[in-house]
């Protein structure tokens, strides 16, 4: 049955993880895949976290099938956090919430569900895009366009080719949007244009699937989640699909939501129950531990509070890297303009040079980031930031 199939390439973001990973040299600096890192270059468990589990091991009274849906409490858990505690949409019972294996699984749950409403149905993903959106998306069968998103000379939005884009658009198009700290660019939408795009995205009749996976990784909490919000109130329906894999750094558990804002709530029940069909044809019900893990932290004061001032010192270190790299770049490459770095938020940053000059930065100083150029500033450190800004001046001189 298998004897003729092809071996395929990793992904960008695999191959490179394998590719660091086989890397022996003591000075590698890895910018590649897009998890957290503190100063010693390590992913910790979070203490609310293991504070959590703790509770979580001590409480546990079954391991029994949760449903296809996830645990409710998890759900309302999120709910709240992601829309905001007294969101239109909750008070109008317009919100359906399924738990799902990571943002990735949410996010092909709703493509599932386009698909079902609207075979042939066309996604419109920002250019560029993170590399899994595609095959995750076509995966389900959806065809996938570009809109015009980054001005690469400014490091900002292409915001009026991206208007411009979307008000060409036909009708029921769907529209990937990252909520914040946009991956692979970390260029986002200020309030103003998400308030300018809701306009055209209501007159045209689009359907935005919001992909939000950094949750309090770029301004805050309740900033990160302006323009989902927003679009949640004011538009009959919306798919957001959401990870708690960064912010809560439970990455390998795969904690994930779908939020379907449907037009009623009848409409939400029937949407729903397609949901759960979809899952259970899928992987039949969510893992639970993360899931629980989440919902304790947020449902318990005290640690919910203490997740907040983790998460804080996460952006604040993300923040300062950002400060710093321009501040080191400039004084290596004087003759390039990286302040951009600086302006953007999130994790990653186009650095903005050549495939080639990516090559050569891994080949000769071992530093590791996507052809693209794309480059998680969280992969860097104190240490490091030095080596990092005059290997980027060798391979541009
Ligand atoms: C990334 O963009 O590097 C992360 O979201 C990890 C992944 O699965 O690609």
């Amino acid at each position: 049955m298998f004897e003729n199939l092809e071996p395929v390439v990793a992904d960008a973001i695999l191959g490179l993880m394998a590719a660091f990973r086989a890397d022996a040299d003591a000075r590698k600096v890895d910018l590649g895949v897009g998890v957290y890192r503190d100063d010693r270059g390590e992913t910790p468990v979070l203490d609310a976290v293991r504070r959590a589990e703790e509770l979580l091991l001590r409480s546990q009274t079954t391991k029994a099938y949760v449903g296809p849906a996830g645990s409710p409490g998890f759900n309302q858990a999120m709910e709240q956090l992601v829309f905001g505690a007294s969101h239109p949409a909750l008070a109008a019972k317009r919100v359906r919430s399924m738990q799902a294996p990571g943002g990735c699984g949410a996010l092909r749950l709703g493509a599932e569900l386009i698909r079902l409403a609207a075979p042939g149905a066309v996604v419109h993903v920002s250019n560029p895009t993170w590399v899994n959106h595609v095959p995750l998306l076509s995966g389900a069968g959806l065809k996938i366009q570009p809109y015009p998103y980054l001005d690469v000379a400014s490091g900002a939005v292409q915001f009026e080719a991206m208007t411009a884009a979307f008000g060409k658009l036909p009708p029921r198009s769907v529209v990937l949007l990252h909520a914040s700290c946009h991956n692979p660019t970390g260029a986002d939408l200020s309030q103003s244009q998400w308030r300018e795009l809701l306009a055209i995205v209501r007159t045209r009749e689009l359907l935005p699937f919001i992909d939000m996976a950094y949750q309090g990784l770029g301004e805050g909490v309740e900033e990160d989640a302006f323009g989902l919000r927003l679009f949640c109130a004011q538009l009959p329906e919306v798919l957001c699909a959401v990870s708690c894999s960064k912010n809560f750094g439970l990455y390998r558990e795969r904690v994930g939501v779908l939020h379907l804002v449907s037009a009623s709530p009848a409409a939400g029940n029937a949407a729903a129950s397609q949901l759960v069909r979809s899952a259970r044809s899928m992987w039949s019900m969510p893992p639970d531990h993360g899931g629980s893990v989440v919902q304790i932290i947020l449902t318990d004061q005290a640690l919910r509070a203490q997740w907040l001032e983790e998460l804080a010192q996460m952006r604040r270190r993300i923040q300062g890297l950002r400060s710093e790299a321009v501040r080191q770049l400039a004084s290596t490459c004087p003759q390039r303009d990286f302040t951009f770095i600086a302006r953007q938020r999130g994790m990653f940053s186009y650095l903005g040079i050549t495939t080639a000059q990516v090559r050569a930065l891994r080949e000769h100083h071992h530093v590791y980031m996507t052809d693209d150029s794309r480059m998680n500033l969280a992969g860097l450190r104190r240490e490091n930031l030095a080596y990092f800004a005059q290997a980027v001046a060798q391979v541009l001189a």
